[in-house]
């Protein structure tokens, strides 16, 4: 049987039956919010204290309380009982047992559990974004680092996985830094938006008794109170929101892990991943696995699940609260955890995982990547780049059938395929000087790299060593 039948109990005559309870229950997920249930019952009290409902010496009795149950919470020696429904009824019993029925029972006045809940959850959102937030720029630490160390050193760059153009390798890693970047102004601008307050809001109409929710929604630390109470206990948009940041910061990792997987492939062998961050097979002796990176991938998919459940579940729901918003929770949780816990091995994989700087330099020439840079020569010499892209086209065939790189082709073969291919086009016939050609805004030479650290810095300031 439940206790929490406790909470309505004058209109029923039976007791809940047990597997209603058990379906019911929440509170084996909803404990986590226990300390933010028992901040907004300390905020709540003040309130209720203004208007009148609470002299002060009763405020001051009840808070007492509260502090130590919070104490108790966290030491573990206040738990929740299988016979609790939720946080809320689990801590009402907790703080009535220890101020006695007629005082506890004087706090549930003006709130319900619907704007209780509906502000809890984003208050703990707010604090999980900020945990997120933390390893995330640690990651873009570590990076930037990273690009600054490998400054000027070549990588093949691709286009639809095949060899394309060559770039710098710092290009590249900071190209994985940017998204990051704009996650954490989404996580921010989410902030902005996730700090308004439900308390107050009551089930759904909001409250008769003139209690004032700025003075809940200033004790809890947020902007204001809401201005809509339906909306105040019904919406999760908030929640989704969270959910689908999380989400991408997860795809954002998800895609730099698989490169990561590549690069550590005996094939490409751009990567050596450090023994604390790889594991071992129990048959194969030799292997060494990318599992951080795997696992990092496989997290992407399971989180991507997490936003689609609470998008289905919020999906056509009528106004105003509905049960079914209980099943808002477990997701975001699960994505906060899952973050919180990938992060940190993903952003140790990535500090010490060693390039192997000369392979990559040896193939940023290979798959006649230089082709466009010959191409843009011919443009600069006022040859339309229509006759440019055929030109090289055809230099590009004939190295290919002779099985020799462009800059193996000698002067009298040039001419051959045109008179425009004079032997002053070998200065952009190097891995070096292409990249150094590419300077324009937002390209992958020397000094737009240099330009990226220091904007990155001035955005990022925790990325300055
Ligand atoms: N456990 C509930 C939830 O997470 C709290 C609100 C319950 N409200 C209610 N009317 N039963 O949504």
């Amino acid at each position: 049987m439940s206790d929490s039948s406790g909470l309505w109990g004058g209109r029923f005559s039976g007791a809940t039956n047990d597997a209603v309870a058990a379906l019911s229950r929440s509170v084996h997920f909803d404990w986590r919010l226990a300390k933010y249930d028992i901040a907004g019952t300390r905020a709540h009290i003040l309130a209720l204290k203004a208007a009148g409902y609470l002299n002060e010496a009763e405020q001051v009795k009840i808070d007492k309380a509260l502090v130590e149950l919070d104490k108790r919470v966290a030491s573990g020696m206040f738990v929740a009982k299988p016979t609790d429904e939720d946080v809320h009824s689990a801590l009402e019993r907790g703080l009535i047992e220890m101020v006695g029925p007629e005082l506890g029972g004087k706090v549930r006045a003006g709130r319900s559990r619907n704007d209780q809940i509906a502000t809890l959850i984003r208050i703990y959102l707010i604090d999980q974004a900020t945990a997120i937030r933390g390893e995330v720029l640690s990651l873009i630490d570590v990076l930037t680092t990273l690009a600054e160390e490998h400054l000027s050193e070549p990588m093949p760059g691709r286009t639809h996985f095949q060899h394309a153009q060559p770039v710098l390798l710092s290009h590249h890693l900071l190209a994985h830094v940017w998204p990051l970047v704009r996650d954490l102004e989404r996580l921010a601008e989410w902030k902005n938006r996730a700090s308004f307050s439900p308390y107050g809001a009551g089930a759904l109409a909001g409250t008769s008794l003139a209690l004032d929710p700025n003075i809940v929604s200033e004790a809890l630390g947020l902007t204001a109170p809401m201005a809509n109470s339906i909306d105040a206990t019904s919406s999760r948009d908030v929640v989704a929101e969270f959910a689908f940041i999380g989400a991408l910061i997860a795809i954002n990792l998800s895609r730099f892990a698989e490169e990561i997987i590549i690069w550590a492939s005996a094939e490409f062998n751009y990567v050596k991943l450090a023994d604390a961050f790889s594991t071992g097979s129990s048959i194969m002796p030799q292997k060494k696995n990318p599992d951080v990176a795997e696992l990092t991938r496989g997290k992407a998919g399971r989180i991507i699940g997490d936003l689609t459940g609470l998008l289905a579940t919020l999906k056509a729901l009528p106004l105003a609260y509905n049960r079914d918003l209980q099943e808002d929770k477990e997701p975001v949780f699960d994505i906060a955890d899952s973050l919180l816990l990938t992060l940190p091995a993903f952003t140790g994989m990535v500090a010490t995982m060693e390039f192997n700087t000369q392979r990559m330099e040896e193939l940023s020439s290979a798959g006649f990547s230089l082709a466009t840079d010959v191409a843009e020569w011919l443009v600069k010499q006022r040859i339309p780049f229509r006759e440019a892209h055929e030109i090289t086209g055809k230099l590009v065939a004939f190295a290919e059938s002779r099985g020799i790189d462009l800059n193996e082709v000698s002067d009298m073969e040039f001419a051959s395929i045109s008179n425009y291919l004079t032997p002053e086009v070998r200065e952009v016939l190097t891995v070096s000087g292409s990249i150094k050609s590419r300077s324009g805004t937002g390209g992958t030479a020397v000094p737009r790299v240099l330009d990226q650290i220091s904007a990155l810095r001035k955005l990022v300031p925790n990325t300055s060593r």
